[in-house]
């Protein structure tokens, strides 16, 4: 499992997964991450949602992102600042992924990704997912790591695409706009 710190030379950012006590600091980095510009076509539930959640649902959240065999919520720190996020979540075969489609395997899936705005462009979103993906292999055998992107999220594409993830080809229409799934199997 790998939850400890992991250096990022010249940027004092750290990379480890989310503590049990730490909700309040979950949640606000939701909120921050749902008022982003792109939200609309970055996450499925908007500002008003997360804002009308109670205290119980991110103590539940957070002990399993913190604590959980089938999920871990890892986050970037700079100087105490919060600054990214990324979540994996193992789904078994046969169990509905996000978007509802029913997994014909086991897979691990990338979800909840955020970097502030101010750091981007500066390889966090790499360390994030290099953080999950090492958690996915040493927790579940986990041979890869899958997500699903917006169309129209250009940016987080090229992204994902540097860190050497491909369209499945999979292409799931929902309300919001169509989703791409893309994979990167382990190396
Ligand atoms: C998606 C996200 C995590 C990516 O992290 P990041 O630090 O911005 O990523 P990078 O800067 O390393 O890579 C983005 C690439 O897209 C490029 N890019 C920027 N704006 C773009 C645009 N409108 N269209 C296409 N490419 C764009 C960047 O130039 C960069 O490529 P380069 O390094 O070759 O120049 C971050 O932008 C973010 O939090 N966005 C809002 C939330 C979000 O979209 N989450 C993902 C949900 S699936």
């Amino acid at each position: 499992m790998n939850d400890g710190p992991v250096d990022s030379p010249g940027h004092r950012v750290s990379i480890r997964r989310v503590r049990l006590h730490e909700w309040r600091e979950v949640r606000e980095l939701r909120i921050r991450a749902v008022s982003d510009p792109a939200a609309s076509i970055a996450f499925l539930a908007s500002l008003e949602d997360e804002i009308a959640r109670e205290d119980a649902f991110w103590q539940s959240r957070t002990a399993d992102a913190a604590l959980g065999e089938n999920a871990a919520q890892f986050i970037a720190e700079a100087d105490g600042r919060w600054i990214g996020t990324a979540t994996v979540l193992v789904r078994s075969a046969g169990e509905r992924d996000t978007l509802g489609r029913v997994v014909p395997m086991s897979q691990a899936d990338l979800v909840g990704v955020f970097v502030d705005a101010a750091n981007r462009g500066a390889g966090i979103l790499g360390e994030l997912v290099a953080a999950a993906d090492a958690w996915a292999r040493g927790a579940v055998g986990a041979v890869g790591l899958t997500l699903d992107v917006h169309a129209e999220n250009l940016r987080a594409q090229a992204a994902y695409r540097k860190l050497g993830f491909e369209p499945t080809g999979l292409v799931l229409e929902t309300v919001s706009g169509s989703e791409i799934q893309m994979i990167r199997a382990a190396g």
